[in-house]
């Protein structure tokens, strides 16, 4: 659906996730965009979505696409894969005209489709994003050719937010996930879960840099900012705008943990939407 013709350039772009994950994917936009003012929502109080019914992320998306639209956001970037799974369609139909929508699986599929050289696609994500087998509906109708093989690896988003990374306890349970013959003889990796490029070094490393990875940021970094272009609604503006980080439950460990997320200190605000 088109964007409604009174969004303007000068409005923020909302980002959610389920958590602060989805800072990877605000970081990249950051990078690519940086006179596009964000605002950030991360449902920390329902961490983590990976386990939840559908019901349960379709309603949570809903809501937060609501404090997100109240915010005056142009553009809504669901940067969890699990919510772009299991709520997408929901959250475009409640949204409507009224900013344009955008998950982060659809840009990794566009870009692995295309690679006709690899065949068999394995992918690393949730639980949730795995039972919904959206990477192989979506690819398999994108490229008939390709085969893909999901692993869910539940055990990786705690370790990423308590820290553990790039260390022998996290490289341990990586080797243990990744030698699963389930994803044995793959031609590319798709890191589908917003948490993952934190671990990319150590996964790099387990496949000696000969397999590619495909890392939902970067993709969707580009998608936001040719959607923008395509609607004419890049901000004229050439400040350095302040961002907003909210989420639905603070503790400080969160904060403590954004730095490793997105590469610099920033204040979490708590916006009580749930309370
Ligand atoms: N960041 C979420 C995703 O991309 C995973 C974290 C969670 O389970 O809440 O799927």
């Amino acid at each position: 659906m088109p964007a409604s013709e009174n969004l303007r350039g000068n409005q923020p772009i909302g980002i959610f996730d389920s958590g602060i994950g989805g800072l990877t994917v605000a970081r990249a936009i950051k990078e690519k965009l940086p006179y596009e003012k964000l605002i950030y929502f991360g449902d920390t109080a329902h961490l983590p979505y990976g386990d939840k019914s559908p019901d349960s992320i379709k309603y949570y998306s809903i809501r937060i696409a609501q404090f997100l639209l109240d915010n005056h956001c142009k553009m809504i970037v669901i940067a969890c894969n699990t919510a772009s799974a299991l709520a997408y369609e929901a959250v475009k139909d409640f949204v409507g005209k009224r900013a344009v929508v955008v998950n982060v699986i659809d840009p990794v599929v566009q870009k692995i489709s295309k690679e006709k050289k690899l065949k068999n696609i394995g992918v690393i994500a949730t639980k949730g994003t795995i039972k919904s087998g959206i990477h192989a509906s979506k690819i398999k109708k994108a490229n008939a050719k390709q085969e893909v093989h999901g692993l869910a690896t539940p055990l990786l988003v705690p370790m990423i937010e308590e820290g553990f990374f790039n260390n022998k306890i996290s490289r341990s349970i990586i080797n243990a996930y990744l030698s699963r013959p389930k994803i044995k003889n793959i031609d590319a990796l798709i890191l589908g879960c917003t948490h993952f490029p934190l671990i990319k070094p150590e996964i790099e490393e387990f496949y000696n840099n000969k397999i590619p990875l495909i890392d939902s940021a970067e993709e969707v970094a580009e998608q936001v900012y040719q959607l923008l272009k395509k609607n004419n609604l890049l901000n004229p503006s050439q400040k350095i705008p302040v961002h907003h980080f909210y989420v639905s439950d603070y503790t400080d460990a969160f904060e403590k943990s954004t730095r490793f997320f997105f590469s610099e200190t920033i204040r979490l605000q708590e916006a009580r939407i749930w309370k």
